[in-house]
């Protein structure tokens, strides 16, 4: 039996991603409804922990995916940027992990100063609108991360036409 590692690890970088993104959801959500503010920058330190999954995530998808392209094209007779699906897959990929890397550290550290602030008694007098306005924007971030990745899955399930079935 021939077996690609390339291609396993690459599911496995698949299920971390999708863990990291769903797990730092459910804290979002216990950020965002919990009132306690030294409870809430806990549950902050927690979803950055949890952030830290993501860069293992992204190398391992990155380093695999190259191997799949490897593996893929060998056997095929065409190169791999002629694949529209692998080129939108790959742009969509860069595009999810600059956001990663820069929006959603940027809104939680942005927001973990102003609820220490709060918690502090050294808030500004727009506390609370800025903080209702750095939530907004964090659930924009979830909603484009959730999207592209669901985007890149369906791109690597849909593209490759590996999966027939009736409907
Ligand atoms: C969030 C990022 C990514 C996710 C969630 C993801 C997910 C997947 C999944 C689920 C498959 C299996 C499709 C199937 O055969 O049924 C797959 C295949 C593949 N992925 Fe990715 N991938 C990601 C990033 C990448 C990157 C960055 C590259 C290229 C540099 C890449 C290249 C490939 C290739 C070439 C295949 C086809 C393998 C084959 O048919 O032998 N992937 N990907």
């Amino acid at each position: 039996m021939r077996v690609s590692i390339s291609f396993y690890l690459h599911l496995l970088g698949f299920g971390l991603a999708a863990a990291a993104l769903a797990g730092s959801f459910v804290l979002e959500r216990k950020f965002r409804s919990e009132q306690d503010l030294n409870v809430k920058l806990y549950i902050g330190g927690l979803s950055r922990t949890m952030g830290l999954l993501s860069p293992f995530a992204v190398l391992l998808l990155l380093i695999t995916g190259i191997g799949n392209i490897f593996n893929r094209y060998a056997a095929l007779s065409i190169e791999w940027y002629q694949e529209g699906w692998l080129a939108a897959k790959i742009i969509s990929f860069v595009i999810l992990t600059l956001n990663g890397m820069i929006y959603g550290p940027r809104i939680s550290r942005s927001r973990t100063k102003l609820v220490r602030s709060l918690y502090e008694n050294s808030a500004p007098a727009n506390a609370d609108k800025a903080l209702a306005s750095l939530n907004h924007q964090m659930a924009l971030f979830y909603v484009v991360q959730s999207t592209l990745l669901l985007i890149i899955v369906y791109l690597s399930l849909f593209g490759t036409a590996k999966h027939p079935g009736s409907f």
